[in-house]
């Protein structure tokens, strides 16, 4: 049987090989200290999970919820989005709740492409965005997000050509994985980008509450004037309450995008549970002073962490957001192998760069997302690794 060929498309899972190898220490009964994944192993906070307890009570949220999510959960994105970032939404046509941020960013492109389009996507990225495009058949542009210029891409630098064949360009700030913060006369010069060369403008936005300082918080793409015409931004609730197993999410900005976006999904999903949903609503209204202890210890995570890169004689710059760590690799090389060396000889498992995009290689990345306890071990051996192969 011939499967849809656009499968072979996507990149080969780098994070395959890692995977085995941590299988395989495990196996021999070895102590893993697992600084891969992206997920909070802190759990949401007590109020929040009573609050689901008394949701699921209710016996009108078990049958199927509104596709577009329920009108209360819109209502509080749109409260959420005001109070945070002085965004003013109409709930009901400029809000869709999505089960995760995830599940919109990847039916995104099959809503806007056509045969022969391509998507601008960052490289390094959170690899969603440019394997759904692949799956649908149309093709990527990378751009390079390089460390000389604040992981920030040079739109002036895509070729005119592809300008031309661009329908979508991806963004993601906070990023995944450099820790980047992208300042709001960056997303000024996007939004004017996307409305001069009719490019859809897909803001990602998931980490927008982990962040350390709270005078240089990071803005949402729809501070800026005429975003709503050409943008769509991504959040999620997974990253602020510590509910990634949860699914839920929404997207804001433009009619136009969210309600072709909605048409796609209403032949894909019946939308997020709506005990989900009224906890989520519960949370972005009540709980959200709950996400300072996150930072918190966060920070402490963070300091810890680049205290340890630094007298192992990295060259580390902390982020002032996310909870990830991008570091070059001394000499830069093979993050794979890198990465399964430190792996192999001390436990700690981390990211190789080049998971997320050729750009990456030469990278890795270090998530903050595991106990104290592991990340405090991972720090010792990490140093100790780095003496070693700096004398060895
Ligand atoms: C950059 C980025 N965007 C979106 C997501 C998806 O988050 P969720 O689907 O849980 O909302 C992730 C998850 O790790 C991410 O790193």
């Amino acid at each position: 049987m011939e499967y849809n060929r656009n499968l072979d498309r996507l990149p080969h899972y780098l994070f395959g090989e890692v995977d085995k190898a941590k299988d395989e220490l495990l196996s021999q009964g070895r102590r893993v200290m697992d600084l891969g994944i992206g997920d909070p192993d802190m759990p949401p906070s007590r109020r929040m999970v009573e609050e689901l307890k008394s949701e699921i009570e209710k016996s009108e949220w078990h049958r199927y919820p509104p596709y577009a999510g329920t009108a209360d959960f819109k209502q509080a994105a749109a409260e959420f989005y005001l109070d945070r970032f002085g965004v003013s939404l109409d709930p009901d046509s400029e809000v869709l709740g999505l089960i995760g941020s995830k599940e919109g960013i990847a039916h995104l492109p099959y809503a806007v492409l056509n045969p022969g389009d391509y998507s601008l996507v960052p490289d390094p990225a959170y690899p969603v965005y440019g394997n759904n495009t692949l799956l649908t058949g149309c093709m990527n542009y990378y751009m390079p997000l390089a460390e000389e210029n604040s992981y920030l891409p040079d739109l002036d630098a895509i070729p005119s050509e592809i300008l031309g064949k661009s329908k979508l360009m991806f963004l993601n700030y906070p990023n995944n994985p450099t820790g980047a913060v992208a300042p709001l006369s960056f997303l000024e010069k996007a939004v004017e980008f996307g409305r001069r060369n009719g490019i859809i403008i897909a803001y990602d936005n998931a980490y927008s509450e982990i962040y350390y300082d709270e005078a240089d918080r990071p803005p949402s793409i729809l501070e800026v004037k005429g975003a709503k015409d050409v943008a769509v931004e991504f959040n999620s609730l997974s990253k602020m309450f510590n509910v990634t197993g949860w699914r839920i999410g929404f997207a804001a900005g433009s009619v136009e995008i969210l309600r072709n976006l909605l048409k796609l999904k209403k032949n894909i999903d019946s939308g997020v549970f709506s005990a989900i949903a009224a906890t989520g609503a519960y949370g972005l209204r009540e709980c959200r002073g709950d996400i300072e202890a996150m930072r918190k210890l966060y920070l402490k995570r963070r300091d810890l962490m680049t205290a340890a890169l630094e007298e192992a004689g990295l060259e580390i710059k902390p982020p002032s957001a996310t909870f990830y760590l991008w570091c070059k690799i001394p000499g830069g090389g093979d993050s794979t192998a890198f990465c399964k060396q430190l792996l192999e000889e001390t436990g700690v498992l981390i990211t190789p760069g080049v998971g997320f995009g050729k750009y990456g290689e030469g990278y890795f990345r270090i998530s903050l997302t595991c106990p104290d306890e592991d990340l405090e071990a991972a720090a010792v051996e990490i140093v100790k690794f780095f003496n070693n192969r700096n004398t060895g």
